[in-house]
């Protein structure tokens, strides 16, 4: 089979991800400029006006914001036979595809990793919070499938936003009579009910939380086991330290601050959360000071779960994960970001499901054959 194409030079190589509306492939360049890049188009059907348009409008909010380095960067954008089309830069493995490999293989995430992951998402929405024209930028629809890392030579892995299908500008008027989306489980009360002219940066807080608490606890829906804990010891919220042995329990080496900047996070009401994602950065920053004198206090790494060994491993790790989890560091609690350097170098781009050839995707997608 000759390659597929779009754009008369983005040439089709394998299938990476399927998100909430659209495909992702990468694809190379023939011109040469972008050399590997990634394409995003719809797979829904039929192809309608307000498809095409929330494109240009992805397209738009990536070209206003694109510069920070915390979020993707785009290329072009297009339509083939009526098909629009997204081409951005080409990143590695997304937050949900390494929570399942730790979650797996029963490791917690290092709290300095989770550290990096969050001030990382926050200096990119800051940007977009504080957005003066044409105003607040709300990503709606952060959650670890949109958030990607980005394979580099250093020991740092560099995080990058995706997907501004769903973003709007607060309080824009014609942008209100668009209905709210998002994905459940990560939405604030506000965006779950609909109320467009509540939407405001700290509807990106919520969800921000709601991703911290999975990456410290490696388990999806437990903002109101966060809530109960902190209620249930009895202590006002501004009477810190206190201390909740079911979050201590949980993960020792988390500051009783930090819980608590998360529980801000997700506040039910808007208005008792952090007002953007740069007030939740500094409040982070500022628990985690507390951090190094707990990790001081602590006799012994966190272990939490079981550690990664093979003599007591009841299942097998699927192949690519046998793989990258014996290139890991012996103590992912002390050194994951180095250990995350050759995951990341090892399987940067492992597709979720077996990709189907570039023709099928588009017969399927109903983009025309190529012209040859
Ligand atoms: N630039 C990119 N490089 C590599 N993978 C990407 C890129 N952009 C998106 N993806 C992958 O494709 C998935 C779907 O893309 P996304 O923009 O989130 O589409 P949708 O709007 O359908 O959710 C993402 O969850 C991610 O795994
Ligand atoms: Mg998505």
């Amino acid at each position: 089979m000759d390659h597929v194409s779009i754009g008369g030079r983005y040439r089709f190589l394998r299938r990476l991800a399927q998100g909430g509306s659209g495909t992702v492939w990468s694809a190379q360049d023939d011109l040469g400029i972008f050399d590997k890049c990634a394409i995003k188009f719809p797979y829904c059907d039929p192809i309608d006006q307000s498809i095409r348009d929330r494109y240009q409008r992805e397209a738009c909010f990536l070209a206003l914001l694109g510069e920070s380095p915390h979020i993707v960067r785009p290329y072009a954008c297009g339509e083939s036979n009526g098909v629009p089309y997204l081409v951005m830069e080409l990143l590695g493995m997304s937050l949900r595809e390494l929570i399942d490999l730790y979650r797996y293989d029963r490791t917690p995430l290092s709290l300095d990793f989770i550290s990096d992951i969050i001030t990382q998402i926050c200096s990119a929405l800051v940007i977009a919070h504080r957005n003066l024209w044409p105003g607040a930028i709300l990503h709606l629809d952060i959650n670890p499938n949109n958030v990607l890392l980005q394979s580099t030579a250093g020991a740092r892995p560099v995080v990058k936003i995706v997907d501004f299908s769903s973003a709007r500008v607060a309080r824009q008027r014609h942008l209100l009579a668009l209905p709210t989306e998002g994905t459940p489980g990560y939405m604030a009360p506000e965006q779950e009910r609909g109320d467009r002219e509540a939407l405001c940066p700290a509807t990106d807080v919520y969800a921000i939380g709601v991703l911290a608490l999975e990456l410290l606890l490696l388990e999806r829906g437990q903002v109101a086991w966060l809530q109960n804990s902190l209620v249930g010891t009895g202590v006002q919220d501004d009477h810190t330290p206190w201390e909740s042995p079911l979050l201590i329990a949980r993960r020792p080496d988390v500051p009783i601050a930090l819980w608590h900047v998360v529980r801000q996070a997700t506040r039910a009401s808007a208005t008792e959360r952090f007002g953007d994602a740069g007030a939740l950065a500094d409040a982070w920053t500022a628990a985690m000071t507390q951090a190094s004198h707990i990790a001081a206090a602590a006799a012994e790494p966190v272990h939490l779960l079981p550690a990664l060994d093979p003599a007591t491993r009841t299942q097998p790790l699927p192949c690519p994960a046998t793989e990258i989890l014996t290139q890991r560091v012996p103590s992912p609690v002390a050194r994951p970001i180095a250990g995350l350097a050759s995951l990341l170098a090892s399987a940067p781009h492992r597709p979720s499901r077996e990709p189907l050839s570039p023709e099928a995707v588009l017969q399927e997608r109903l983009i025309a054959p190529p012209q040859r």
